[in-house]
């Protein structure tokens, strides 16, 4: 049985194969075309699937597609009826983009030379929130969990309840557009002045600066109800069916304004793009990444009592909120809590494919995943010989000196591009394209900002850190593989990590499992060995684009920037002093 999921025609396109239940392959297409979050049809991707899996097109039973236009058809229409005053070519759009996906069998055709009405029987329609839940609950350790999807919306939707048990997961409850927690989130990005589609993760760096203390002003803008659920006063929205997303020629996402006239009337004027940051702004962010985390929390604490469970999992863009995250089992009644590595809708792919494999199929599930390595992977020989064939001189280490050279490179102060293994499916690089540096430097993050990643000075970077030694440097030891989750710093282990301990002590960790990550391990484990401290500075091997995929993206990247060492596999090339 072999089954490719694909989101198409939505943020963050992407496609994953499974065969008999083991997932071989998942990947975003924003890498293959170097436009971050890439809205299209993933046919690079979907090709890379069925090389990995040494499978062609004919091959595959099902192509499970992440979206139904159908899903409460009746209330859209409603919906869009009772809004006339919303713009029609906004309204034609998304009628149009429901269509591309109806059509997709046409695309299917397209990349495959096989004739369209091939694939009539082959596509099966996963509304987008099922998709959520099972790419969270599918792929868990749990039998059983309650299960949370929350996002901006798809497929009508904003937030699905459900319980998962075996191969079935059962709706409890939903919310339907526009109320949605992640518009409240995005709007207030937008009136912050980070006006990007993906860039609710600076209000969630900045909050920690601030105080949040316009949380009794946020509770007239999103507002909790008795029933577990909320709802957004849609006063201080835009009317939502002028259109939230859209794509531009290059399939490149943007999001329409979302706040209203009324919400600049009580919260004053937004913030231009390059205006200074203000005390007001970090204590929005903060009140805005609290007023979020009181809402998730009541939700989740409504589910835990109705279900009676102590396993959860989550997913959908609001599953990115790593603060969030980390506070779920200190604030609820859940204990153990998994969420995708693409928590975000790149998991879409992955969730429709499983949903069809156990939830329409029934088959039984297979062994959890806690590997994010999914994606390109390339050879000492395919490098090297990439760079014969561009003149580049390099050098070829075996695995004792490469981890001792590097090591010592990081140790001397040096920033390192390192690419290993599979590429990581989400949008966390985990060791596998990462730019790597000391954590106990003070100027670390001085040096990463100003030198390669150019970003605002308050985003903090993470910690990479030997699963063993969680508690010790900790005060939550949960397993983090994906980097999903924030926890505190135990306050006297804060001054030997300087550059990852962010200002209210916190870390965005990720723990490095053995044997998921043998070479990653192997790397932290030498420092360990040199410096007594079990942790790397891991942040993703980009600068302003997707995350690398191939040798020539890396090395294009450690041109453009300062890093003093780019590793890929056995391969060294150092900057020339
Ligand atoms: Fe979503």
């Amino acid at each position: 049985m072999i089954i490719i999921g694909i989101n198409a025609y939505h943020g963050d396109a992407a496609a994953a194969i499974f065969v008999d239940g083991k997932l071989f392959a998942a990947i975003e297409e924003e890498r293959f075309t170097r436009i971050k979050h890439w809205g299209g049809f993933p046919s690079q991707s979907i090709a890379f699937c069925l090389k990995e899996a040494g499978v062609s097109f004919k091959d595959v039973d099902y192509y499970a597609i992440g979206r139904d236009p159908r899903a409460k058809f009746i209330k859209k229409l409603f919906y869009l009826i009772s809004h006339p005053s919303g713009n029609v070519s906004a309204l034609k759009d998304r009628i149009l983009n429901s269509r591309k996906v109806a059509s997709i069998e046409k695309e299917l055709s397209a990349c495959s030379g096989i004739s369209k009405k091939y694939f009539n029987n082959k596509i099966l329609n996963v509304e987008h929130h099922r998709s959520h839940l099972a790419s969270a609950f599918f792929a868990s350790p749990f039998d059983e969990a309650a299960c949370l999807s929350i996002d901006g919306s798809g497929d009508f939707t904003t937030t699905m309840l459900a319980v998962g048990k075996g191969n079935n997961i059962k709706i409890i409850d939903s919310i339907d557009f526009p109320h949605s927690l992640g518009f409240f989130y995005t709007a207030f990005t937008q009136f912050l002045g980070f006006p990007h589609y993906g860039d609710e993760y600076k209000i969630m760096g900045m909050a920690p600066y601030g105080n949040p203390i316009y949380i009794d002003d946020l509770k007239d803008v999103i507002l909790l109800k008795s029933n577990g659920l909320f709802s957004l006063n849609l006063k201080y929205f835009r009317k939502a069916a002028s259109g939230i997303a859209y794509f531009d020629n290059d399939y490149r996402p943007h999001v329409a304004t979302l706040y209203s006239e009324h919400l600049i009337s009580k919260f004053g004027e937004p913030r231009s793009k390059e205006e200074p940051l203000t005390q007001f702004h970090k204590d929005m962010a903060a009140s805005v990444q609290r007023m979020s985390e009181i809402v998730i929390f009541h939700i989740l604490n409504y589910l835990q009592k109705i279900t009676g469970l102590s396993n959860l999992c989550i997913a959908g863009g609001v599953a990115q909120n790593s603060v969030a995250n980390g506070k779920i089992t200190s604030n609820t009644g859940f204990k153990n809590v998994y969420i995708p590595s693409a928590g975000h809708d790149a998991g879409i792919s992955m969730g429709s494919a499983l949903y069809v494999l156990h939830q329409h199929l029934n088959m039984t599930r297979k062994d959890p995943i806690f590997s994010a390595y999914t994606g390109s992977k390339f050879s000492n020989d395919e490098i090297s010989n990439w760079l014969d064939l561009k003149g580049i001189s390099y050098s070829y280490l075996n695995d004792d000196s490469l981890f001792d050279i590097v090591t010592d490179c990081l140790i001397q102060g040096g920033v390192v591009g390192w690419m290993q293994g599979r590429a990581e499916f989400g949008p966390r690089a985990l060791g596998g394209r990462s730019i790597l540096a000391d954590p106990r430097r003070q100027d670390a993050k001085e040096i990463l900002n100003t030198k390669i990643k150019r970003r605002e000075s308050f985003r903090p970077f993470a910690p990479s850190i030997l699963k063993e030694y969680v508690s010790e440097y900790f005060e939550l030891d949960e397993p983090v593989p994906f980097m999903e989750k924030v926890f505190i710093i135990r306050t006297d282990k804060r001054s030997s990590l300087p550059s990852v301990t962010h200002i209210d002590g916190t870390g965005r960790l990720q723990t490095v499992d053995r044997d998921t990550a043998p070479r990653y391990y192997a790397l932290i484990d030498t420092f360990r060995q040199k410096t007594g401290i079990p942790v790397l500075l891991n942040t993703s091997f980009n600068e302003n684009e997707p995350i690398v995929n191939s040798p020539e993206d890396a090395f294009n990247c450690f041109m453009r920037t300062n890093m003093d060492m780019l590793v890929m596999e056995n391969i060294v090339i150092r900057r020339p002093q």
